[in-house]
């Protein structure tokens, strides 16, 4: 291959075709062009720079290996406005440093404190539910996760603030996430998007204008409305937290308001709300699309599903309990969600927007290019997996050999690796643990061979028209621990 920086071939649409099938049909879009163009191939979207998606594994190490220097990830393309200062989107020190603000709220040991209220989160919302009622997966999850959210990131559990918050953060995300936002952000170009509503929210406060929440003329208003409305709230809470140095808080807000910058100086407020705000976007939808290719793997194998009721009864009986730690340990339950991540990933792919030439395993790609390592593609390659790549078999992750973190990374991976990726499969596991235990799901999925179409939100992709589910049956709470608790005793 040619060391002089050239990218790599690809389909000849017109951009605005190719951004149409990205958007209707990610994942068979990615898989012809790889079936046309092999390991590495170019697609062009309107306004943005070209991008050269990658899936071999030696070109996933050399992806994951950039240097900091030689990117800049103000440019990804996320079309909400988050803040320009948040994790994601800085570059350099000011990156790293912000990996090291954030981190310490999502250590093991904040998580371990956290599983406990979860599963009384996770509970709450199974107890509330009945036969005969109709769910989509991925609202219902993020349902779940919200309310988990307003713990972890603002210590809220109950009460009016915690509704308040929890309301304004979900009208905000719909405002900005919804199909004519998103329509709107790729064609005008997802990171100028991004940075055209941020000048429009600073703007808008700079004047003392906290925003209305009402709906204006045009379909951006409200998002940038809602926004104003919930920085605002933080803003009142972060001044607050300031004044309490002393607390035994462990929330993100609180741990992040005392944080300070290198010279010793406090985070600025804004910078604070767009940790936070970029904490509830980067769980919220990743979490609620996640669940919702899990949910349609488990109604096409109920074999599979009755195996996870069996296997955390027999977790349960071990323990004399349900014990929502132990149960995110237990490696039948954990091959199940990786075998889901594995084949049907939330994100398709992880960006780095190259500012420098750089080689990516025997390519060489010119600067002002966005390359992605396409987890999606890597994940069901038969040199990798196997020549049963495409079928749903969670016992391979039983079987000794693991993959590397080239050719397998839902949450991205080398120095911006998802922080979140701990939290995000802890209450996963707790979810989907309690939901095989207690619940029986119908749908027109379990009875069809039909494969729904893919739709974007957030940037992440879920089952175009989201997955409909009746509940059958719940079991009570007790439910196979009354019988494991005597057990124990005698
Ligand atoms: C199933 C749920 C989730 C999935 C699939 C997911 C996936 C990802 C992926 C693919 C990336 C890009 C990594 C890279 O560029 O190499 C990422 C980054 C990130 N995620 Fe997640 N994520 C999830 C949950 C969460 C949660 C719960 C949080 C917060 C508590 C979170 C916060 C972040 C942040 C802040 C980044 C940016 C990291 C950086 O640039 O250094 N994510 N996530």
């Amino acid at each position: 291959m040619s060391n002089k920086p050239q990218l790599p071939p690809g389909p000849k649409e017109f951009k605005f075709r190719q951004g149409l099938k990205m958007g209707l049909s990610i994942y068979d879009y990615l898989q012809q062009c790889a079936d046309e163009f092999g390991d590495a191939f170019t697609l062009n979207l309107p306004g943005m720079d070209p991008m050269v998606w990658v899936s071999r594994p030696d070109m996933v190490k050399g992806f994951f290996s950039l240097k900091p220097d030689q990117i800049d990830q103000s440019k990804l393309a996320i079309p909400i406005d988050i803040g320009d200062n948040q994790t994601g989107f800085l570059n350099n020190e000011e990156h790293a440093h912000s990996r090291k603000v954030v981190i310490p709220t999502l250590v093991s040991k904040r998580l371990q404190d956290r599983a406990q209220v979860m599963h009384e989160i996770v509970t709450k919302h199974i107890d509330a539910m009945k036969p005969g009622d109709e769910f989509d997966v991925p609202r219902l999850v993020g349902d779940i996760t919200l309310d988990i959210a307003c713990y972890t990131l603002l210590g809220l559990r109950d009460g009016p603030k915690k509704d308040l918050y929890r309301d304004l953060m979900l009208q905000w995300i719909q405002a900005s996430t919804n199909n004519t936002m998103f329509l709107l952000g790729t064609m005008y170009g997802p990171s100028k998007w991004r940075n055209r509503l941020h000048s429009a929210y600073l703007k808008k406060t700079a004047k003392g204008d906290f925003g209305s929440g009402k709906k204006g003329l045009m379909p951006w208003s409200h998002s940038i409305e809602l926004k104003a409305q919930l920085a605002d709230l933080m803003r009142k809470d972060i001044r607050e937290a300031r004044k309490n140095p002393n607390s035994d808080r462990t929330d993100l807000l609180y741990t992040v308001s005392h944080a300070h910058y290198e010279d010793g100086e406090l985070l600025s407020e804004e910078r604070v709300i767009a940790e936070s705000m970029g904490m509830l976007v980067g769980g919220h939808e990743t979490s609620a699309a996640t669940s919702a290719w899990y949910m349609l793997w488990l109604l096409k194998r109920p074999d599979v599903y009755k195996k996870m009721h069996d296997t955390v009864l027999q977790a349960i009986k071990e323990e004399g309990r349900f014990d929502p730690l132990k149960i995110t340990e237990v490696p039948y339950l954990n091959a199940c969600l990786s075998e889901s991540q594995r084949l049907t990933p939330s994100a398709v792919g992880t960006m780095r927007c190259l500012v420098k030439e750089a080689k990516i395993g025997p390519l060489t790609l010119p600067p002002n290019t966005n390359v992605l390592a396409a987890a999606y593609l890597t994940h069901r390659r038969k040199d990798v997996w196997g020549e049963d790549a495409l079928e749903f078999r969670p016992e391979r992750w039983l079987e000794g050999k693991l993959p590397s973190p080239f050719e397998y990374y839902p949450f991205g991976g080398g120095r911006r690796a998802c922080v979140g990726s701990n939290q995000a499969k802890q209450q996963l596991r707790i979810i989907f643990a309690e939901f095989a235990r207690r619940v029986e799901f119908d749908s027109p999925y379990a009875h069809t061979e039909e494969w729904p179409g893919q739709q974007q939100v957030s940037g992440q992709t879920e089952p175009q028209g989201g997955v409909p589910v009746t509940v059958t049956k719940v079991r009570p709470a007790s439910y196979g621990i009354q019988e494991a608790s005597l057990q124990a005793a005698s």
